[in-house]
């Protein structure tokens, strides 16, 4: 089993490089076999979440190639199946992003209901009525999502919830409907405009992308293209919040400032100082972080991707912070694993109470899921003593050599294999 081992409390210093968007790779790379030919895709994340992504697109008959540690070449001139297996799609949630680029490019896909972290019901009902309203067949047999389509037709499309997933599926599908395709109450995350970009570099015609509606004209052919994914949002903002929560000076380097505002504003309020330049921001914590209230809502409010580590943050804030939880039903589960480090924290359905402590004492602790994980590794840099995580396999679908570029700063961290305990043989 593998672990990180981290002694924190000690404040870090330095600069970080943020990688690729996870939640942009993960619809981009599914989107590039909506052309036929080579694609290639920039500043892809080294995660392993993009490892089965390339795994799902081999089995597909596509080519896969990599040209430097972050450039992958997709080949898609061949594809042999339109299935992507429960093997495959369990791994991880975005496998589901194969229904609208493979109903896009071959009018019919059987993909395996999609797993990914858990934190309460995922419905994927806006997805399908999505697909529905374009006119595909979508059934649901034997765990199998399958939809298939003689044609499909462009038309207006209102979402009853704002879904990312559902915006950027239908989305790929309604590129090649016939006509024009209206998508309301549309995601706005920096990953939906640019998934449309690339789609758009493509030779698609969506206009709206980062706004509720989006407009789509459906064109006939695609072709493939080269394009270079956005700086990740959550990354940047994680370590934003490390800085903030371990009272240490550190540049972030790689970002789009923009997409960083209600992040960097919950940090201010916290009494941390940020300077901002071009495509970098500077975050110094201070030595008291202040009590804040934060909700979670879709872009352009405060990210539900940022949640459990800006609560990690106000474990050790002067006075009573309130979290909202307003995307995921059932995404507090790190809670538990704050408190065995001392953390003073009530959970009341979607509302998380957090009484500031002085300090934290490292422990042993599991991540339960990715953003889980990056709190916890706040939490341990944070902490007097040493704390070991286990589960980093979530942390690692998420976060490019964590480990590395957090020894950069000068944090002491290990990652750490344990071997399994010998299982006694029957008798
Ligand atoms: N929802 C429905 N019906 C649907 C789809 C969603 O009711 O058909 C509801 C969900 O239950 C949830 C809300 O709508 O309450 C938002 O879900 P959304 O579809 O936006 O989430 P997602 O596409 O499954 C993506 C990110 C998540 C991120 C959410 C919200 C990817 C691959 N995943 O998930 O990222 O939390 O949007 O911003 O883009 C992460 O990176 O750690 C992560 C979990």
């Amino acid at each position: 089993m593998e672990k990180y081992l981290i002694r924190g409390g000690a404040p870090l210093s330095g600069e970080i490089t943020i990688s690729g968007a996870k939640n942009a790779a993960v619809a981009i790379l599914p989107a590039t076999v909506l052309a036929r030919g080579c694609c290639v895709i920039e500043n892809v994340p080294c995660i392993s979440d993009v490892t089965v992504l390339l795994g799902i697109l081999r089995n597909l008959g596509a080519k896969t190639r990599y040209l430097s540690a972050n450039t992958v070449e997709i080949d898609t001139a061949e594809l042999d199946s339109t299935v992507v297996p429960y093997e495959m799609a369990r791994a991880m949630r975005a496998s589901y992003y194969f229904l609208g680029s493979l109903l896009g490019r071959c009018s019919e896909a059987s993909v395996s209901m999609p797993g990914g972290c858990d934190f309460g019901v995922r419905p994927i009902d806006q997805h399908i009525k999505g697909f529905k309203a374009l006119g595909a067949e979508v059934s649901i047999d034997g765990g199998m999502i399958n939809a298939s389509v003689e044609r499909m037709v462009g038309c207006h499309i209102h979402f009853d919830v704002v879904s990312v997933g559902a915006t950027v599926n239908v989305m790929m599908a309604a590129v090649r409907a016939k006509g024009i395709t209206i998508l309301e109450n549309a995601a706005k995350e920096p990953h939906i405009v640019d998934l449309a970009n690339f789609l758009n570099s493509m030779g698609a015609d969506i206009r709206g992308a980062g706004t509720d509606v989006i407009k789509i004209h459906g064109v006939d052919v695609l072709h493939p293209s080269t394009y270079s994914i956005i700086p990740d949002q959550i990354e940047a903002g994680t370590y934003m919040v490390l800085a903030a929560a371990t009272r240490s000076d550190l540049l972030i380097k790689n970002v789009i400032p923009k997409h960083l505002e209600s992040i960097a504003d919950k940090l201010l309020a916290a009494g941390a100082q940020l300077e901002e330049f071009d495509d970098s921001i500077r975050v110094v914590g201070k030595e008291k972080i202040e009590r804040v209230n934060v909700k979670t809502l879709p872009h352009p409010g405060f990210p539900t991707d940022m949640q459990s580590q800006i609560s990690a943050m106000l474990t050790m804030a002067e006075g009573t912070s309130i979290v909202t939880e307003s995307v995921w039903d059932g995404r507090f589960k790190y809670v538990d694993e704050l408190k065995r480090m001392g953390a003073n924290i009530q959970v009341d359905g979607k509302m998380a109470v957090i009484e500031g402590v002085p300090s934290l004492k490292g422990a042993p602790v599991k991540a339960t899921d990715l953003r889980a994980g990056a709190a916890l590794v706040i939490a341990g840099l944070m902490a007097e003593g040493v704390t070991e995580i286990e589960g980093i396999e979530y942390i690692e679908r998420g976060y490019e050599r964590i480990v590395e570029k957090l020894l950069g700063i000068g944090a002491d961290i290990q990652r750490i294999t344990i071997p399994e305990p010998a299982v006694p043989k029957a008798l």
